[in-house]
């Protein structure tokens, strides 16, 4: 069975690097007279637009740059290299947070994507409280909000941030104040655009009448599906953008895991239930559709995954988590994927037949989590 996936993996992997060289450009940094390196315009991936904001159609991940959700804390410099070459690559948009690390997420990408000041958009989040660097609990308070914001812009190396989310929702702060703090945050000139996390299609409806939110992050997949409980309605109807974190379901549907796989306790997959041994012999199976429809499209596991979602909607930007130069590469595939109205119709039938253990209940999507 182990030796069935690698093979399934490598088999995957070379039509994935076949597809690649076809379809992708090779782009280079280009360096303008005051040494800056400049955008290379061949470098160009496709844009999405989340409300007024345009950016790459997949965007860059940066939470696990640090510790503290799958992986150890790789090599800084390897980040800042990562990161550079993820712009060469023409990926413009780079999600991050104050809490990852905490600061330290924002550290990396300030400093790898400096030389890019201006010319790529940073998106981060704000709203937890945070004590001698651990996480404490939600703090919306407008206070707050303002005087954190200038911690962010400082590690991240900007004079405005492109998008601030708040990261997630304060049941103390009603949504009126919130956006109330965003919108002196924008007029102050510290960031450009702002957004919400994890919130219900309500509590996006009053933010948006308060200040226009231009994206909602929430987490979305092929198999983790809630939003489709009237999130993406909303955001359709508002003009608001939508961001899946947890693209690939913490790396489920790239085919990485089978039921034997075990997670260190310092990888957060080993607090879920779906990652938990009796999640995953219930879960694996959802895979055979995973893997049969790639081999179909000749694509991998990861770009069927992420061109699903981009099919689902116009003003949807993935932004899949990779600390791995080979994944960030293959998961840009995915833009050039395309389906069919009747293979959507075809896999929406097929996923739908399944219950997997461990995912959230479409009324979930009407809370604020
Ligand atoms: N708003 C929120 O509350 C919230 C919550 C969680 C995350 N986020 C944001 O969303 C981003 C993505 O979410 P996520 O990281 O939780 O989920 P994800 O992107 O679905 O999964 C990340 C995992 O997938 C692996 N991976 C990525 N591409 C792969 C590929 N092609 N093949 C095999 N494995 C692959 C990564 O490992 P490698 O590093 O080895 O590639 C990592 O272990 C985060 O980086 C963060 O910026 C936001």
């Amino acid at each position: 069975m182990i030796n069935k996936i690698k093979s399934n993996r490598r088999e995957f992997f070379k039509s994935a690097a076949l597809a690649g060289a076809g379809l992708v450009m090779t782009p280079t940094l280009a360096m303008s007279s005051g040494d800056k390196p400049r955008l290379n315009a061949s470098a160009a991936l496709p844009t999405r637009k989340l409300g007024g904001l345009e950016v790459s159609g997949i965007g860059l991940g940066c939470m696990s740059m640090v510790a503290g959700t799958y992986n150890p804390t790789p090599p800084k410099q390897d980040m800042i290299a990562h990161l550079r070459k993820a712009v060469e690559r023409g990926v413009t948009f780079f999600d991050t947070a104050e809490v990852y690390g905490p600061y330290g997420s924002e550290e990396v990408v300030g400093e790898g994507l400096e030389p890019f000041k201006g010319q790529i958009k940073i998106a981060t989040k704000i709203g937890f409280e945070i004590q001698n660097s651990q996480r404490m609990g939600r703090n919306s308070s407008p206070e707050s909000l303002k005087r954190v914001v200038d911690g962010s812009l400082k590690r991240l190396r900007v004079e405005t941030i492109d998008l601030l989310y708040l990261h997630r929702w304060d049941p103390q702060v009603p949504v009126e104040e919130i956006a109330g703090a965003f919108k002196e945050i924008i007029a102050a000139g510290k960031a450009k655009h702002w957004g919400l996390s994890e919130v219900a299609p309500d509590t996006l409806r009053k933010a948006h009448a308060e200040l226009p939110v231009s994206a909602l992050q929430t987490q979305y997949s092929l198999g983790e599906r809630f939003p489709e409980n009237q999130i993406l309605d909303t955001c359709e109807e508002l003009g608001v953008g939508f961001v899946p974190w947890g693209p690939t379901l913490r790396s489920f549907l790239t085919g990485r895991f089978n039921e034997y796989s075990r997670f260190d306790e310092l990888d957060r997959r080993s607090q879920l239930p779906f990652f938990s041994s009796e999640g995953l012999e219930q879960n694996m199976p959802f895979l055979r559709i995973v893997q049969e429809w790639s081999q179909k499209k000749g694509i991998t596991m990861a770009q069927f995954s992420l061109a699903w979602l981009l099919a689902q909607k116009p003003f949807i930007v993935p932004i899949p988590g990779t600390i791995s130069p080979q994944h960030l590469e293959e998961n840009l595939g995915a833009l050039e994927v395309r389906f069919s109205e009747s293979e959507l119709t075809e896999i929406r039938s097929e996923i739908e037949k399944f219950d997997l253990l461990g995912v959230r209940t479409k009324e979930s999507a009407l809370v604020d989590q």
